[in-house]
């Protein structure tokens, strides 16, 4: 869809990618409406986009915690008002580290946030897009949907599960006016990743985009309707090997397995 066509509801504005992405929509004509959890949060940055010169009549915001029902009813309500076409499931939290030291409540927040949620948000909204001429929904997953790293088990099993649940209603949708699509970034320059998975980044070559450049891949998955985008070349491969034969880069991940037994601090220090 072209994206003066476009009016997005978008999870995750107030997030790095979400920012980004929000801006990049803005200034290409789409309207948008800003989902985070904060009022506050989301009343600056509508007022910053304005400031920009984007009319008010394309931004609003509404705040909403996407793991409660009742907030996610409101924001069908808001997203009916706003006659939205698309909807970008973008919020997500962040889980690293060994399997061992996650608390069970890690385990559950991570998958309601990242999984559970939007699968329920995708259930409210479809029945008014299936309504529409065209519709689009599009999911924000990460490479680790593809291919299963050491220190993200608890992640990665929300993003694989954000990845078949985008394919699986892909095709059970064929033929309806609803187009769905995901997008796997690869390690982004966010608030997302903390000092551990720097260094764990760092130790391991992973290479890091900035927030702007997947704002802008985001921005084209959407007008150019693909179905499912990953982002960096390495990565893409790997994602691809992983998916035709997944235990031959088994291997390939001794360092990642070391650099989790190395405190973020002595990585740091090993470096200076
Ligand atoms: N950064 C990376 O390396 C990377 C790589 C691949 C994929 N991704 C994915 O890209 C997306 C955006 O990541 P980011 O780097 O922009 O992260 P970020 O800066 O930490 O932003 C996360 C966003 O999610 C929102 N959020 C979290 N929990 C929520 C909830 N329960 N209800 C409503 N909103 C909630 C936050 O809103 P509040 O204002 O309410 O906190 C914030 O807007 C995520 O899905 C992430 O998994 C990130």
């Amino acid at each position: 869809m072209k994206l003066p066509e476009t009016r997005i509801l978008m999870t995750g504005a107030t997030g790095g990618i979400g920012r980004a992405t929000a801006l990049i929509l803005l200034k290409q004509g789409a309207a948008v409406l800003l989902v985070g959890r904060s009022d506050a949060a989301l009343e600056r940055l509508a007022a910053e986009y304005r400031a920009l010169g984007v009319p008010a009549s394309r931004v609003k915001w509404a705040a909403a915690d996407i793991t409660r029902a009742l907030d996610r009813s409101r924001l069908v309500d808001e997203a009916e008002r706003l006659d939205c076409n698309v909807v970008l499931h973008n919020a997500g939290v962040p889980a690293f580290g060994l399997l061992r030291d996650a608390s069970p409540e890690d385990l559950a927040s991570v998958v309601q946030t990242n999984l559970v949620a939007p699968m329920a948000l995708t259930q409210a909204m479809l029945p008014r897009l299936l309504t529409l001429p065209a519709a689009q929904i599009v999911f924000v997953g990460s490479v680790l949907g593809s291919l299963g790293l050491p220190g993200f088990s608890v992640y990665g099993a929300s993003k694989f599960g954000l990845h078949g649940f985008a394919q699986a209603l892909r095709r059970e949708l064929a033929g309806s006016p609803v187009r769905v699509q995901y997008i796997g970034p690869r390690s982004t320059d966010t608030g997302f990743n903390s000092h551990g998975v720097q260094a764990y980044n760092r130790a391991t070559g992973t290479a890091q985009d900035r927030p702007e450049q997947v704002a802008r891949a985001i921005a084209r998955l959407i007008e150019d309707g693909a179905a499912e985008r990953l982002l960096g070349f390495p990565e893409k491969l790997a994602a691809r090997l992983n998916g035709l034969a997944p235990t031959w880069l088994d291997g390939a991940f001794r360092r990642h397995r070391q650099a989790l037994e190395t405190p973020a601090d002595d990585l740091t220090a090993a470096r200076t």
